[in-house]
């Protein structure tokens, strides 16, 4: 069998119909890079894939990043299942893209569910390549010459406004340093994207109350609807979101309902790169937090 698409919705999101056996072959997987780039997010409903079969999956589309040792991670708030990441659940109810405080983000996640929420817990995911493009020319051009401070810190403490001492030690600036970045990406393929999310603290030039306001601005904007898809979990489903043209969140859940999602992450291939500054690795090393 080879495969069949439907997109979700006309900006972002794409059905793939197909069977494992096409999936762990690889022989599909060069068009599903293509399709992820160009849609943001594929979808496999009701997969029900084994963990060794996601991994072979995953190992077509690009190269698995190790989280704490292991190339599976649950995604739970349940401390016994997950006791690094439960902790970081409530800083993923705002949009975010993964690893932006480091110089290269992981390329995509894929996502299996294991158990759903029965109220919330559904996964939002928006264009922001879209989100971009929209924009005026002179608005084009004002962002482009941007730059903003991304800190784990600053969307944890959404999440937690009192932090413990344990939190701020997991992930406060003093072990996950604040990364400067443009606020265009300019990809290799000639595309571009806005990186907006709830990491931004400040943007360089600024002071706080209009980097605040622009920063609101802006989020309001990416947040149209025709900018995101929903993901509606059911048991099974596989998902993958290309983490560098989307941001993403997870809808407010109960936390002891049990919802649990098995990750697998590939490896960024592109520092993220704007019109003026170049790859520095400077605190590549140093930096701990990884949801
Ligand atoms: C993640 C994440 C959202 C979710 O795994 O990086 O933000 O729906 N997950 O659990
Ligand atoms: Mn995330």
């Amino acid at each position: 069998m080879s495969y069949t698409t439907v997109d979700l919705t006309p900006r972002i999101g794409t059905e793939v119909r197909t069977d494992l056996a096409t999936l762990t072959s690889g022989t599909i997987a060069r068009d599903l890079r293509v399709l992820l780039e160009k849609r943001g997010v594929l979808l496999f409903r009701g997969l029900r894939i084994a963990d060794e079969d996601q991994i072979k999956f995953a190992s077509t589309l690009g190269t698995i990043r190790l989280e704490h040792g292991l190339q599976i991670t649950k995604i739970t708030p349940d401390v016994a299942k997950s006791p690094i990441f439960a902790d970081y659940t409530k800083g993923t109810y705002f949009f975010h893209i993964d690893g932006t405080y480091t110089d290269m983000p992981g390329l995509a996640s894929i996502l299996h569910a294991r158990a759903v929420a029965p109220a919330g817990g559904q996964t939002e995911f928006g264009n922001t390549y879209a989100m971009y493009d929209d924009l005026s020319d002179e608005e084009k051009n004002y962002l482009d010459g941007l730059e903003v401070i991304h800190s784990a810190e600053k969307i944890q403490r959404l999440a937690n406004p009192n932090p413990t001492p344990a939190q701020i030690a997991a992930w406060g600036e003093a072990v996950n340093p604040p990364k400067r970045h443009p606020m265009v990406w300019h990809h290799r393929s000639g595309r571009k994207s806005l990186i907006l999310a709830h990491t931004i603290k400040s943007i360089i030039g600024l002071d706080q109350a209009a980097s605040d306001a622009l920063l609101e601005r802006l989020m309001t904007w990416a947040e149209r609807p025709e900018y995101i898809y929903r993901h509606d979990w059911q048991v099974g489903d596989l998902l993958i979101w290309d983490n560098t043209g989307t941001m993403h969140r997870v809808v407010p859940f109960d936390l002891s309902c049990g919802r649990e999602l098995d990750r697998v992450t590939l490896l960024g291939e592109e520092p993220i790169t704007g019109p003026f500054r170049y790859h520095d690795q400077s605190n590549e090393k140093t930096a701990k937090y990884l949801p």
